[in-house]
């Protein structure tokens, strides 16, 4: 049985200016925290977010990455150029790059591959939306979209994080219940352990991403499967995001004894 270590992700969105971003996270510097904590801004703001928090433990991530290494693609950052400007984590395949930038497993397996490659941990985005919930395809969404995003790619557990995030539950205040959450978790796990061996998946860090707020995070972190939470609308504001942290760092710190 592999302990993971809790972890706890802020996707920023197109959102700002840097002073807000800031405030939400002033509070982690000079902190320590067992949990581990990533805030993924817009890409103009990752300069600046380093240099702010470089007294914190905190990490960067990218809200995406580009399909490409280099070349004649306007408006694309690659997977090299974020990890030169301190990126350790990128988003892959967010449900809203998957419903407004046409991006599909296929093209989250080729930023995956490019991810590992310059190693960055990819945060692969998977879920279904309201009508697949609807029609009980659920299960069937996930398995595709792992075996697509995944196909031909190696990987040894810690380097990756999975999240599952239900189109239905981003932004409408409508989390998944914890025990539907860690149902699903489950099966995400299974799957893995099909595509990789127990071993692997064990080690594969699960996020459940979509409403969570300080007042869900508890009930969320504490089940089996979940590892760590994908949070938008609340990593903006200072009180709920530090709240969520500390849910993590509670639930890290029980692991430790
Ligand atoms: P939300 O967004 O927390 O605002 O629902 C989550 C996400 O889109 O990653």
């Amino acid at each position: 049985m592999h302990t993971r270590r809790p972890i706890i992700i802020a996707n920023w969105k197109l959102n700002g200016g840097l002073d807000l971003l800031c405030t939400s996270v002033a509070s982690f510097i000079g902190k320590h925290h067992e949990a581990e904590i990533v805030v993924c801004p817009p890409y103009i703001y990752i300069r600046e977010m380093l240099n702010f928090l470089r007294h914190s433990e905190v990490f960067i991530g990218s809200q995406n990455v580009s399909k490409f290494e280099s070349g004649a693609y306007t408006g694309e950052t690659s997977a090299q150029m974020l990890k030169e400007a301190g990126c350790e984590f990128c988003l892959i395949g967010h449900s809203e790059r998957r419903s407004m930038f046409r991006e599909n497993n296929a093209s989250c397996q080729i930023k995956v591959a490019r991810a590992l490659a310059n190693k960055l941990t990819p945060v692969l985005c998977i879920g279904e939306n309201e009508e697949q919930r609807d029609n009980q395809v659920t299960k069937d969404v996930l398995t595709r979209q792992l075996e697509e995003s995944l196909e031909g790619i190696e990987l040894t557990g810690d380097d990756i994080c999975i999240a599952y995030e239900p189109v239905w539950a981003i932004g409408t205040g409508n989390a998944a219940s914890p025990e539907i959450a860690q149902e699903v978790h489950q099966f995400i796990r299974q799957e893995l352990t099909c595509l990789y061996g127990a071993e692997t998946a064990q080690k594969i860090r699960l996020l459940y991403g979509g409403s969570v707020n300080k007042n869900n995070a508890k009930d969320l972190l504490s089940q089996q499967d979940i590892d760590g939470l994908l949070v938008g609308g609340a990593s903006l504001d200072p009180d709920h995001f530090l709240a969520i942290c500390q849910q993590a760092t509670i639930q890290a710190e029980a692991q430790l004894v």
